[in-house]
């Protein structure tokens, strides 16, 4: 059987007959690029591409996304039809986050979207981080097409540290990596695809019926940095304040040391130490 037909019948087993094909490669250079141009094609909505290894990985804000054989990187086509896309990357990271926890592993998310696991002690005695800074055990990426009639697709891309079969990325980001291997030696990859995409399905819903539960879903697994203070990065900006809260709608809300609110729809947030 086919790996593509061996997640169908995965997902079948959890009682999800999936709505689309799905590509499974041995290699590409991104299943993101792959599934944009499908989606270009007008390839129906919940195509997905995996592949075992990509070349050219992409990450959010132009980082690269290093990719050996090991890791699930996966792509999903979406065609939304609610208005909240802010909220988008939040079900994707709380999708994420219950189908890793299905793995075994106790996840957190960062905003918007990084699933975390969080440790006390560093994975490697020289790892150039501190204890208890949380290591990347998957990332996801949403690419975006509008047209004239508004928005045309979204290609979700997202990226499972599942296990390290070699050292892939440099040692200092690799010191900075989570896998689910670490905990659960037994992970099996298509078990990991195929939990994703089932509370992908499930998430996904929650956008058009109840986008509140995602915002709450959300929360109860958000890093605990409410109160503290962090540091947004978006392009060439950084802005320092008080974490205080995500909204409604999936924005980010800091509190500036001046007292004033600020709402935040991307970036990378960072904990800055008490005394920074
Ligand atoms: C991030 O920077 O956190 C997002 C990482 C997203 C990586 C995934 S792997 C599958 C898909 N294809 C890509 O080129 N990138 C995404």
């Amino acid at each position: 059987m086919s790996k593509a037909a061996a997640l169908q019948a995965r997902l079948r087993a959890k009682g999800v007959e999936w709505p689309a094909a799905i590509e499974w490669h041995a290699v590409v250079a991104s299943t993101n690029d792959r599934l944009k141009s499908l989606a270009r094609e007008a390839a129906p909505e919940w195509t997905v591409v995996i592949s075992d290894r990509q070349t050219r990985g992409r990450g959010r804000d132009g980082r690269a996304w290093t990719s050996p054989a090991g890791g699930l990187y996966l792509s999903v086509l979406l065609r939304p039809r609610f208005s909240i896309l802010g909220l988008l990357p939040l079900a994707a990271g709380v999708a994420v986050a219950e189908a890793v926890e299905e793995q075994g592993v106790r996840a957190a998310l960062k905003w918007p979207n990084d699933v975390l696991v969080e440790d006390a002690a560093p994975a490697a005695p020289a790892a150039p981080r501190e204890a208890g800074d949380p290591r990347k055990l998957a990332g996801i990426l949403a690419e975006a097409a509008s047209g004239i009639p508004g928005l045309e697709w979204v290609v979700l891309g997202i990226g499972v540290n599942v296990s390290r079969a070699e050292p892939g990325a440099p040692q200092a980001q690799e010191a900075r990596m989570a896998w689910i291997a670490e905990s659960s030696p037994h992970v099996e990859l298509g078990a990991v695809a195929a939990a994703v995409l089932a509370r992908l399905r499930v998430w996904y819903d929650a956008l058009g019926s109840s986008p509140a539960s995602v915002v709450e879903a959300w929360r109860r697994r958000s890093v605990a940095w409410w109160g503290q203070p962090v540091e947004l990065r978006a392009g060439m900006e950084a802005l320092r304040g008080t974490l205080v809260d995500v909204d409604a709608e999936g924005a980010l809300v800091i509190e500036t040391a001046e007292g004033a609110r600020r709402r935040l729809v991307s970036g990378e947030v960072t904990r800055l130490r008490r005394e920074s």
